[in-house]
């Protein structure tokens, strides 16, 4: 059975890019698409404001100026996480400062992070990364002890939960991607929410070029929505189109249903996977939901029988895996900080095994979580023949 292909796109999607197209309204910060997303994701976050942008990076972004962040300050980003995360802080005029990440779930380690902290620091910006909800209490612990701002990387995480409550309402503010790869797929855009008025405020005026949102919008007149303010910051052009909106509330309808088949399959796998000597699956702490929009597998080299360096372990099997039909990437093969952007010559360990003893099973145009059961077996069928390949030709090797 061949893999499904992400994103999934039905008649109902078809409808409501139809439903734009026929009223011909494209865009506009008060159109009707807009404002429904907003009010949607905020509802089904359980968020107070939203505010839907072209990206997840312009989300972080406006959040990161709503919080004042600005050049001389330091905002403190995991070293294991897509670009954006510490591109927002760039953009923001200020220095993003690399944290390692927690040897078992990849996420930010708050004791790493404390290290960090100066008298500087501004903000700290953990990653939900995969899909499974960073260590929040002892961030906000550490944020609480010295005045910063928390805002969340939520753009893999749409419908985690940690400790009862929902990913985007764990700190001051949260951003949310819609990029075609994510599990809430409508292309390009992005999703920032935040319970403060007042932080809703400013971050509006940052999406809008520093300009008051409408208060009205008139169906007749759908282009003529001016602001009723001047600018009195500065803001960029962050404001989706109405195709994407609309796109984005039909993928809503369905959200549950991909967080529910990413969680049934990830189990699936990982009851598969478990039995096989020096394969790791995910790892969940009991008091949070992973929704799985990576599937990272780590591969014990160092186990009797496997007898290979992490990285030349980890390369065989991708290659294997592939040979075998099954879609496996690594996504990501450098801590954020060794981009050369940053060129920094700082080693994060557990970042660096992270990547270097792991891969990612599924691919951003076939990811697990978009699978048939029926293909989540045909995986774990061939994982197990590959490591079985693996297993047997070390110990030749090394008897
Ligand atoms: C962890 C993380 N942060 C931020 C982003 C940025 O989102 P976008 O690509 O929508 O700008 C992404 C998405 O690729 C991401 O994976």
């Amino acid at each position: 059975m061949n893999p499904r292909r992400w994103p999934i796109v039905t008649d109902a999607d078809r409808a409501a890019i139809a439903r734009v197209l026929d009223r011909g309204v494209l865009s506009g910060a008060g159109a009707p698409e807009v404002k429904a997303l907003e009010t949607e994701f905020a509802a089904a976050v359980g968020a107070r404001c939203c505010l839907a942008t072209n990206s997840g990076t312009s989300a972080l972004h406006i959040a990161l100026a709503a919080a004042g962040v600005g050049p001389g300050d330091e905002v403190i980003v995991p070293a294991l996480s897509f670009i954006a995360t510490a591109q927002a802080v760039l953009q923001q005029g200020a220095t993003p400062v690399f944290a390692d990440v927690d040897p078992d779930i990849y996420n930010i380690d708050p004791a790493d992070a404390a290290r960090r902290v100066t008298s500087r620091t501004r903000a700290i910006v953990p990653v939900h990364l995969h899909g499974l909800p960073a260590d929040m209490d002892a961030i906000e612990a550490l944020a609480r002890g010295h005045r910063l701002t928390v805002i969340e990387d939520a753009a893999q995480a749409h419908g985690a939960v940690y400790k009862g409550r929902a990913v985007g309402t764990l700190a001051a503010m949260a951003a949310f991607s819609l990029n075609s790869t994510k599990n809430l797929p409508a292309g390009e855009g992005g999703l920032f929410v935040t319970d403060s008025e007042e932080l809703y405020a400013r971050a509006a005026r940052v999406r809008f070029d520093g300009l008051e949102p409408p208060s009205k919008w008139d169906p007749t007149h759908p282009l003529d929505d001016e602001a009723d303010a001047h600018a009195t910051l500065r803001g960029w052009m962050y404001l989706p189109g109405e195709l994407t909106s609309a796109l984005a509330r039909s993928q809503l309808q369905r959200l549950a249903e991909t967080t529910a088949r990413s969680q049934r399959n990830a189990a699936r796998l990982s009851a598969r996977l478990a039995t096989l000597p020096g394969v790791e699956p995910p790892r969940i702490p009991p008091d949070r939901t992973h929704v799985f929009h990576k599937y990272r597998v780590r591969l014990d080299g160092a186990r009797p029988g496997a007898g290979l360096g992490p990285t030349a372990l980890r390369d065989r099997v991708l290659e294997a895996l592939r040979a075998e039909g099954v879609e496996a990437v690594l996504w990501q093969t450098a801590p954020l900080p060794a981009h050369p952007l940053f060129a920094s010559r700082e080693r994060y360990p557990n970042a660096e095994a992270a990547l270097a003893s792991t891969l990612v099973i599924g691919s951003q145009s076939y990811p697990l979580f978009a699978q048939p059961l029926e293909v989540v077996d045909a995986w774990a069928d061939a994982f197990e023949r590959v490591w079985k390949v693996i297993l047997r030709a070390a110990e030749r090797i090394y008897r």
